[in-house]
């Protein structure tokens, strides 16, 4: 009943070229991919050619960040409206990196993921512990201070544009994917969290992905979790080969 998800993150890599060769692959590559959804989110100045490669196909298009207002004296942030107009349907929102390097808070998370449905895009919002706050045992007290806070204020039918992506910031970029089992019982807290935020059949069907170190011979074993509904892949998305053995983990 939740169609999957699975999304490629490809941060500060790639040229405009670069993207639209390593799309035009991965389009071929997924032509007989079914009942997921593909999403591949490039560097901002490369979405638009992005967008006119993939046209036709049953790939989607993501920006990495966006801003809340739509429009204003605003230097170097782009808005949501602008993201449609360059052909996106998704936006990531609150990566850990953003957070880390770049000042995201829960606060601005939400303004973004407010603007972003506002102008119609799915907002994939982030949130993850990191090995500190693993290690501290804090790890359920921050995934809930950071999804109450990025979700403030949303309403039920909001959800139609909202997935959540759980990345532990320990294992993003290190190759030390989180065990299927650790995974499961984050996915499963968050999805009791969304059932007392927002109730029972918002929590039933939204989808939250899994994401640090998904890879082609590790993404079954999570996808078969029973609250792990897709991944976030970064760097096994800059080849077109393992990210089409990763979104096609059904066949
Ligand atoms: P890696 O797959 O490279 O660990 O990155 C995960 C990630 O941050 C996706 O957003």
């Amino acid at each position: 009943m939740r169609i999957p998800v699975i999304a490629g993150n490809w941060k500060l890599f790639k040229t405009i070229n670069e993207s639209v060769s390593l799309v035009k692959e991965l389009k071929q590559l997924v032509a007989n991919s079914h009942g997921v959804e593909i999403v591949v989110a490039p560097v901002f100045t490369a979405l638009s050619r992005v967008s006119e490669a993939i046209d036709g196909s049953v790939i989607h298009l993501a920006a990495q960040d966006c801003y809340w207002e739509e429009e204003g004296a605003f230097t170097g942030e782009v808005a949501p409206k602008l993201l449609r107009d360059a052909g996106c349907s998704h936006v990531i929102i609150g990566h850990s990196e953003r957070r880390q390097y770049f000042g995201e808070t829960d606060l601005t998370v939400n303004r973004k993921t407010k603007a972003a449905i506002a102008a119609g895009l799915t907002a994939i919002v982030c949130v993850g512990e990191t090995l500190q706050e693993r290690e501290s045992e804090n790890t359920f007290t921050v995934i809930e201070t950071q999804i109450t806070g990025s979700l403030f204020g949303l309403a039920g039918n909001d959800f139609n544009h909202v997935v959540i992506a759980y990345e532990p910031v320990w294992a993003i970029g290190t190759g030390k994917t989180a065990s299927d089992a650790q995974a499961q019982e984050v996915h499963a807290f968050i999805r009791q969290l969304v059932s007392r935020l927002f109730g029972q059949s918002v929590a039933d069907s939204v989808r939250i992905l899994y994401g640090g170190s998904v890879k082609p011979d590790n993404v079954k074993g999570l996808m078969a979790q029973t609250d792990i509904d897709g991944a976030l892949v970064g760097g096994a998305s800059l080849k077109a080969e393992s990210f089409a053995a990763i979104a096609t983990f059904n066949i």
